[in-house]
């Protein structure tokens, strides 16, 4: 694993980059006043609603509510996890992305050239299925077009033991690369090398960005091994990759779900006809590294699988891999096809409306496990029941606890015919699985709220925003005024002074800017939704006196709780002379 990508380092990146530029090479844009609009490009629209505010380094889309700063915009229009988001963003300012030293080893370095390379490489392959009949006949056969072989730069391995060595392997060290990303291996005697794909349809499989990071190839007639893959190399991690996210990516179509298929040429085919949200794994059981990955991007994720024997067989392994992400909020099914046929002969025959029509069927991961266990085991006899119980325990303790997990004891226990509680007396006691996933950070537990804190929401929801929209005003703003809040006990508060410390302790030049150092925190989405509202304050000046209104006003609710307390104790057990002089203090200063 790499290290984080430091915070002070993408506060800087936040600060360089513009998001107009960003978003103008993708959507173009039209200054409108101080701001910039187009036609949203997150939903279907005629007249624009999707504004860029430069000032802000933000944009916003009044008709379906998207929001984000530059590096969000990355991540849903590019749809790039975080991390790539933030290198793609780095490499177009010619930034390199430093890494904390965490615990883990420093990553190691990868050189641009090994990405150049297979760049050149694979359009080699693309100019050599152009130039070679044969292998144009045979990807004419297998039904695909110019359009989608272009689209998913697919290309041909000359039949031939050196062509790559020869065109890409002149020097020592092109040779030494090529032989790092598994294009080329060397000779058995120890002296010399030749290339490993040879005569075959050669897919590239892509990394987040785009970048080839491997191959697989087909062989174009009978022959062993049917398909072969890169090895791994610094750049390609099979049990991680999934083949066709880039290209699932590329699609600006809103994006409900991934399906996951077992071969390249049943993601071609399904894109080809329509489908363009499936992946494959690499000729590997889909791990829980893959399931995260799409996770990031889908709730949704249907496994699609022959209806062979093979195929069931791997439709419970990854099943079994599947448990550990089976969490609330994601939805895992299981589609089987008809046997004898996989994604890409079936959507080639019926297309893709009758291909889709059969993701209803799909099973949901609870139906399915229980239809496998029930299919396996006799349960009608109490010996079965047992034998039943014996097997699902293990896949239960797999799962993390929660919502899916009830769901799945309840629905276990309804298959042979117990309650709840007795199918979980029957079970004993489950481990969970130390989770790679850690726990979300809890708020700390709020204290009781006083009655009197009611309808100030809005007061503190105020000044979060107008900081938001102005961070450069609370340079401006005393220390004391904000120290006066401390004692404030009413949600939001913490927020809000939290915000406030943290700028003055580090100035942002944007509500960008802050936004980022904010990602990671629950109250994220709040804050995002919040900056993205129109701002009432019209300017930097009119926000300062905003603001510090709105802190006065929250100071004086504070003070006068801390005088209600302190008069009813005062009451009670006595004050102390602190107490004492603070009560006086108190009753000095007089409400406002
Ligand atoms: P076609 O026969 O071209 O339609 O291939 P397919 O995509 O239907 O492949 P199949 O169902 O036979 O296999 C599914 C996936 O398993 C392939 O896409 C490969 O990733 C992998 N695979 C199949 N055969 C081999 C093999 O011989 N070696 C390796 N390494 N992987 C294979
Ligand atoms: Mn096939």
């Amino acid at each position: 694993m790499a290290g984080l990508i430091p915070q002070s380092f993408i506060d800087d990146l936040v600060a360089r980059a513009d998001i107009v530029e960003i978003i103008n090479a993708r959507v173009p844009l039209k200054r409108a006043g101080r701001e910039y609009r187009a036609c949203c490009p997150f939903h279907q629209e005629k007249t624009p609603s999707f504004w860029v505010s430069p000032i802000k380094q933000f944009y916003h889309c009044f008709g379906c509510g998207a929001h984000g700063t530059v590096l969000a915009f990355l991540m849903n229009y590019d749809r790039l996890p975080f991390v790539e988001a933030v290198e793609e963003l780095a490499q177009r300012l010619g930034l390199e992305v430093p890494r904390e030293q965490s615990g883990s080893p420093a990553p190691q370095a990868i050189s641009d050239d090994l990405y150049t390379q297979m760049g050149k490489v694979a359009t080699f392959y693309q100019e050599q299925l152009l130039a070679t009949e044969r292998a144009r006949e045979y990807a004419k056969k297998r039904g695909l077009t110019r359009e989608i072989a272009t689209q998913f730069g697919i290309g041909y391995a000359p039949d031939s033991w050196n062509e790559v060595l020869k065109r890409f392997g002149a020097s020592e060290e092109s040779r030494q690369k090529l032989l790092e990303t598994g294009l080329i291996i060397a000779r058995d005697s120890g002296e010399g090398h030749y290339d490993r794909f040879r005569d075959r349809l050669m897919f590239p499989i892509r990394d987040a960005r785009g970048r080839v990071i491997a191959f697989g190839g087909r062989v174009l007639d009978a022959g062993e091994p049917k398909y072969l893959n890169s090895p791994e190399t610094p750049l390609f991690h099979k049990g991680r990759e999934l083949y066709g996210l880039y290209e699932v990516r590329q699609n600006r179509a809103p994006l409900m779900r991934l399906m996951i298929v077992e071969g390249y040429m049943d993601v071609v085919r399904l894109h080809q006809s329509g489908i363009t949200y499936a992946v494959a794994t690499l000729g590997t059981a889909t791990t829980p590294e893959h399931l995260k990955r799409a996770f990031r991007l889908v709730r949704e994720i249907v496994f699609c699988f022959d209806g062979d024997k093979a195929g069931r067989a791997a439709a419970w392994r990854a099943l079994n891999n599947a448990l550990p992400e089976a969490t609330a909020g994601r939805e895992l099914k299981f589609l089987f096809l008809p046997d004898g046929e996989d994604p890409d002969s079936l959507v080639g025959k019926e297309g893709k409306e009758a291909f889709e029509a059969r993701l209803a069927g799909a099973l949901p991961l609870s139906e399915y496990l229980v239809q496998h266990l029930a299919g396996a085991i006799d349960i009608s006899h109490a010996d079965g029941k047992a034998r039943f119980v014996a097997e699902a325990r293990p896949l239960l303790e797999r799962m993390p606890e929660g919502p899916y997990r009830e769901l799945l004891l309840d629905r276990l226990a309804e298959a042979i015919g117990v309650s709840a509680e007795r199918f979980l007396k029957i079970v004993g006691p489950m481990t969970t699985p130390d989770s790679s996933i850690p726990a979300p950070a809890q708020a700390p537990p709020r204290s009781p709220r006083t009655a009197r804190s009611t309808g100030r929401g809005s007061l503190v929801r105020q000044a979060v925003q107008t900081l938001l929209h102005f961070p450069g005003t609370v340079a401006r703003i005393p220390a004391t005024e904000i120290e006066a809040l401390g004692s404030l006990d009413e949600p939001g508060v913490e927020i809000l002074v939290q915000l406030l410390e943290g700028v003055r302790q580090q100035p942002a030049a944007s509500t960008a800017q802050l936004l980022e150092r904010w990602r990671d925190h629950p109250a994220a989405d709040r804050l995002g939704r919040l900056a993205a509202e129109a701002s009432i304050v019209p300017d930097e000046a009119a926000a300062l006196d905003e603001l510090r209104t709105a802190l006065r006003k929250l100071a004086q609710g504070a003070a006068a709780a801390e005088l209600d307390a302190l008069i009813a104790k005062e009451s009670g057990n006595g004050l102390s002379p602190e107490e004492r002089d603070r009560l006086r203090e108190l009753l000095r200063r007089g409400p406002g």
